[in-house]
């Protein structure tokens, strides 16, 4: 069974990123093959910044080192070190209907938020789909918000299977229910792009901030709140224990506890969750040659795997 999933270097990764996708991925080293990696050519749908992108890029490697991906388990790696990825997303591109991208909905949502319509934007699902057919992933774990993406993979795959015979391998979603959707603190989906995030590793002053200003309804302190209904709740939920849960769930259920109370205790909560992980961030930060050649090495394994598949693929096609 062989893993794949990436992320975007589009920002500063947050607690979304961490329980929708993170976690899984580093769940999933243990006893499988996994490929993971940084999905810089993606980023270039909505960063125009040269200096923004390394930093960013830089910050996502640190970080997922820091949550426990190990190196020695899992190929990680930079998309744009595997090139032949690009070829790849032409030939599919040749086999994709229009109307299959016109149906997507993460387009039509950055367009509402006034990402520029790009061609690279419209066709980003097309890349998506050669990322995970190019290395015959079986499955790919991701959030929820993803899934159309793999299913738009599948119909790429089925019509190229279809027209040139068996090729590719066609993957699986797979999204943990639990941690499906973390909202930010508007309510909504956290999103990079949204400015509602809680940041993996900010200082404590910033995480204060994103916290403090978690929105709420308008009772008092005095008066009773439901915690299923609370995002200051869902997102404790992620990291107390079922205790600690049922606790607080209790505390706000009684009354005489104010939002800004729980949102302490969520602050502290987060500080002591992301901690360990934070610790490790700092000392690889220290070691970016270390850093640099994980992703050299992660790159190698990638791109022999590639390599392969893009051959049958050219072969299939006729552009042996
Ligand atoms: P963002 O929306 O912040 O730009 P990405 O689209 O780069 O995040 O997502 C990276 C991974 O994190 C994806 O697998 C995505 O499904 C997951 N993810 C992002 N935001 C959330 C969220 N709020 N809840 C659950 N998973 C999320
Ligand atoms: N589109 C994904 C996101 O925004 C990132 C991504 C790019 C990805 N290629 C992928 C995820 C391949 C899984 C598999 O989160």
């Amino acid at each position: 069974m062989r893993y794949l999933s990436g992320i975007q270097p589009s920002g500063v990764l947050h607690i979304g990123n961490y329980f929708g996708a993170m976690r899984q991925h580093v769940a999933r080293q243990e006893g499988h093959e996994c490929f993971y990696f940084i999905a810089d050519y993606h980023s270039l749908t909505t960063v125009n910044d040269a200096e923004l992108l390394r930093e960013y890029v830089k910050g996502v490697t640190l970080d997922y080192l820091a949550v426990g991906l190990d190196p020695e388990k899992v190929a990680f790696f930079r998309q744009s070190d595997v090139p032949e990825v690009t070829e790849l997303t032409w030939i599919l591109s040749t086999v994709t209907g229009m109307g299959l991208l016109e149906r997507c909905h993460s387009y039509k949502d950055k367009i509402a938020r006034g990402i520029a319509a790009s061609h690279g934007l419209f066709a980003y699902p097309v890349l998506m789909a050669s990322d995970i057919l190019i290395y015959d992933s079986d499955r790919v774990p991701v959030g929820k918000d993803q899934i159309q993406h793999i299913e738009v993979t599948r119909d790429i795959a089925q019509s190229f299977n279809h027209l040139y015979g068996e090729t590719f391998v066609l993957p699986e979603s797979e999204v943990e229910d639990t941690t499906a959707v973390v909202p930010g603190n508007d309510g909504q989906k956290m999103s990079k792009s949204y400015g509602n995030t809680i940041e993996m590793f900010a200082g404590k002053k910033k995480l204060k901030k994103s916290i403090m200003g978690i929105v709420t309804d308008s009772l008092g302190v005095e008066e009773p709140k439901d915690p299923d209904t609370n995002t200051v709740y869902q997102l404790y939920c992620l990291m107390a224990s079922t205790d600690e849960q049922a606790e607080l769930a209790d505390r706000f259920r009684k009354g005489g506890m104010g939002y800004g109370d729980a949102k302490k205790t969520l602050l502290e909560k987060t500080m002591e969750y992301f901690g360990p992980f934070r610790d490790r961030r700092d000392e690889l930060e220290k070691d970016p040659d270390f850093v640099e050649d994980v992703l050299v090495e992660g790159a190698k394994k990638a791109r022999a795997k590639a390599r392969e598949t893009l051959n049958r693929a050219r072969l299939a096609v006729g552009l042996d």
